[in-house]
C-alpha cells in the first residue's frame, strides 16, 4: 500500500515555486525577459502577449495585442540555447560591432540590436520588411505581418501563386539591400512571408554590411538559395546574371 507523505516530507510552497521558476528560466521567459515585457505593458505599447506564432532554436516569435486592438510581433531570443558562437561569425567584421565581447549574454543582446538595426536599414531602403518598433535586451518588437490577427504564411509553407512576380519582387528587394550596403545572408523560402502586399523578407539578424569580409559569399549563397526554390516552380535564371542585377552591374533582371 502506498504510504502518504507526511506533511513534513511534502515540498513546501517555497520549493515548488523555485522549481517553477527554474523551469521558466530554462525557457524563453526568464525573469529579465519578463521584466522587459512588463515594461512594454507599463509603457502602454502592448496590453498582452497572446501566443507563440513560432518557436525555434534561437528565438520564439509571439503575437502581442496593443491597446487599439492591433498587433505586434515580439521576437524573443533565447539566452540559454542560442548558438551564440555561430552569431559571432556574422558580427565579427561588421564595423557596427567592433569590440563585441565574447560573453554569451552580451552577444545575444548585441544580436537583438543588430536585427533591429538591420530592419531599420532595410525599411529606410524601401525593402519589404516588418517595421521595427522597439528593442530591449533580448526582446525585439516589430510590425505584425498577418490578417485579422492571424500571421501570414511563409513562402515555404504556402508556395507562390505568381512565381514570376514574387521572384522579381524578392530580387528587387535584394538589389535595394545591396545598394544600401547590406546583404541578408539567410535568404530562403522560410524567411519570406507571403503578405497581401507581396513577399516580405524577415529574419534579418544575420544580415551584414558589405564591409564584412564574407559579404560576397553570403550574397552568392542567398541568390543560389532563392533561385533553387523558384527553379522548382519552373523559373530558371542564370546565377551570374542575377548577381550582376542585384549588385547593380546590370539594370534589368535577366529573362
Ligand atoms: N513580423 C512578423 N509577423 C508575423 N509573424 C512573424 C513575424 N516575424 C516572424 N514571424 C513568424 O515567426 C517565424 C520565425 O521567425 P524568424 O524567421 O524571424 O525566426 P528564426 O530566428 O528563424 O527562428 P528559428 O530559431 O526557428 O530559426 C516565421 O517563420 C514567421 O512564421
Ligand atoms: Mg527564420
Amino acid at each position: 500500500m502506498a504510504q502518504k507523505l507526511s506533511t513534513r516530507k511534502r515540498p513546501d510552497r517555497e520549493v515548488k515555486r523555485t522549481k517553477v521558476e527554474r523551469k521558466l528560466e530554462s525557457s524563453v521567459f526568464d525573469q529579465p525577459t519578463m521584466f522587459v515585457l512588463s515594461k512594454l505593458i507599463k509603457k502602454g505599447l502592448i496590453t498582452s502577449v497572446d501566443y507563440p506564432v513560432a518557436t525555434g532554436k534561437e528565438a520564439d516569435v509571439f503575437r502581442a495585442t496593443c491597446s487599439d486592438g492591433s498587433f505586434f510581433a515580439i521576437k524573443i531570443f533565447r539566452i540559454e540555447t542560442s548558438l551564440f558562437w555561430k552569431m559571432r561569425e556574422y558580427m565579427e567584421g561588421d564595423p557596427r560591432f567592433y569590440g563585441i565581447s565574447s560573453n554569451k549574454l552580451q552577444i545575444i543582446l548585441a544580436w537583438t540590436r543588430k536585427e533591429f538595426r538591420n530592419l531599420q536599414l532595410c525599411r529606410d531602403a524601401m525593402v519589404h520588411v516588418p517595421k521595427p518598433i522597439f528593442a530591449d535586451r533580448n526582446v525585439l518588437v516589430m510590425e505584425f505581418l498577418g490578417e485579422k490577427g492571424v500571421p501570414f504564411s511563409t513562402l515555404g509553407q504556402t508556395g507562390s501563386e505568381n512565381p514570376e512576380k514574387d521572384l522579381e519582387s524578392i530580387l528587387l528587394d535584394m538589389k535595394k539591400m545591396y545598394k544600401a550596403n547590406f546583404v541578408h545572408s539567410d535568404i530562403s523560402e522560410f524567411n519570406i512571408m507571403m503578405t497581401d502586399l507581396g513577399p516580405y523578407i524577415i529574419d534579418v539578424g544575420q544580415g551584414v554590411l558589405l564591409a564584412h569580409p564574407q559579404s560576397r559569399k553570403f550574397l552568392v549563397r542567398d541568390i543560389a538559395n532563392i533561385l533553387a526554390y523558384f527553379k522548382k516552380c519552373g523559373i530558371e535564371k542564370d546565377e551570374g546574371k542575377v548577381l550582376d542585377y542585384v549588385t547593380g552591374k546590370a539594370n534589368l533582371l535577366p529573362e
